[in-house]
C-alpha cells in the first residue's frame, strides 16, 4: 500500500538571534489511508510545525514532503494550493469560520473555491450537516454557536469533498470534557464507518487514548512510535 503522506527526512529550522530552533528535525514518517494518528508531545515539541509540512503550509528545509505520491518539491505556491485543497482538510485550533457566513454557507464555500457547480452542492452539504448534527443550525452563524458546535461546523468543512486525510491542530483544546469526548466519538465513527483518515496534534490524554497510532515527539525528533 502506497503512503497517503510521506516525509523523508524532513527539517524546518528558525534562525534566531539566541541560536537556531529545530522546530522539526530530520523526521522521516509515512501516514496510510485509514489512519487514525496523533502527533504527542509537549508544548514546544514541534507539532504544530509538522503538521503545516504535512499539510503544505509551509515548505521543509531541507527534505521533501510527498502527498499521494506527488512530490510537493518543486510545486509553486499555487499548485501547492490546489493540491492541498484537493486532497487535505484542515481543522484549525481556532476553527477559522467566517463570521459573517452561516453554517451552510462556511461548509459551501470550500465547494466555492474549489469551483464545484452550484447545483451539486446542497447534495454534498446537507448530508455532512446531517451526519454531524448541525441540520437545524444550517442558517445560523459561528458567534451563534457553541465552541463545540462551531468544532463540528470546522469538521463539516474539513471533510465534505471526502478529502484523502484530515489534520486537526489540538481538535479539543477549546472543549470541555463531555464536548470534547463527544467530538472524539464522532470523528472515531467518521473514521470507521466513513473512512475519514485522520491526524491529529494533541498533549489531551483523551485524544492520545483513543488513536491506533501515537507519534510522540521531543526537541522536534521523533522520540516513539506506538501502534495500538
Ligand atoms: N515562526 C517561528 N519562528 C521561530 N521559532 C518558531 C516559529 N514557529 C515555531 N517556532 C519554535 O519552534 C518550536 C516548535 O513549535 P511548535 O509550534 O511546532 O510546537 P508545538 O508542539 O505545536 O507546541 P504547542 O503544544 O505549544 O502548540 C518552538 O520552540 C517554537 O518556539
Ligand atoms: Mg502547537
Amino acid at each position: 500500500m502506497s503512503a497517503l503522506i510521506e516525509l523523508k527526512s524532513v527539517s524546518r529550522h528558525y534562525e534566531q538571534a539566541t541560536g537556531t530552533v529545530r522546530a522539526v528535525d530530520d523526521i522521516s514518517l509515512s501516514f496510510f489511508a485509514g489512519d487514525f494518528s496523533v502527533l504527542a508531545g509537549s508544548s514546544g515539541s514541534g507539532k504544530t510545525t509538522l503538521l503545516n509540512l504535512i499539510g503544505g503550509i509551509d515548505r521543509p528545509d531541507p527534505g521533501e514532503v510527498l502527498i499521494d505520491g506527488i512530490s510537493t518539491h518543486k510545486k509553486s505556491e499555487s499548485e501547492l494550493a490546489n493540491l492541498r485543497l484537493q486532497k487535505i482538510g484542515f481543522i484549525f485550533q481556532s476553527y477559522n469560520l467566517l463570521p459573517v457566513l452561516t453554517v451552510y454557507e462556511n461548509v459551501q464555500f470550500i465547494l466555492q473555491i474549489r469551483g464545484i457547480p452550484n447545483l451539486s452542492h446542497a447534495d454534498l452539504i446537507l448530508p455532512v450537516l446531517k451526519r454531524l448534527g448541525l441540520l437545524e443550525l444550517r442558517d445560523r452563524f459561528p458567534s451563534q454557536l457553541s465552541g463545540g458546535q462551531q468544532q463540528r461546523v470546522a469538521i463539516a468543512r474539513a471533510i465534505v469533498l471526502k478529502p484523502a486525510i484530515v489534520l486537526a491542530d489540538e481538535p479539543t483544546a477549546n472543549l470541555d470534557s463531555e464536548t470534547a469526548d463527544n467530538l472524539l466519538q464522532l470523528m472515531q465513527s467518521l473514521n470507521q464507518d466513513d473512512k475519514v483518515t485522520f491526524l491529529f496534534s494533541s498533549h489531551d490524554p483523551e485524544v492520545i487514548r483513543r488513536a491506533r497510532t501515537v507519534i510522540r515527539l521531543r526537541d522536534g525528533k521523533v522520540i516513539e512510535i506506538e501502534n495500538r
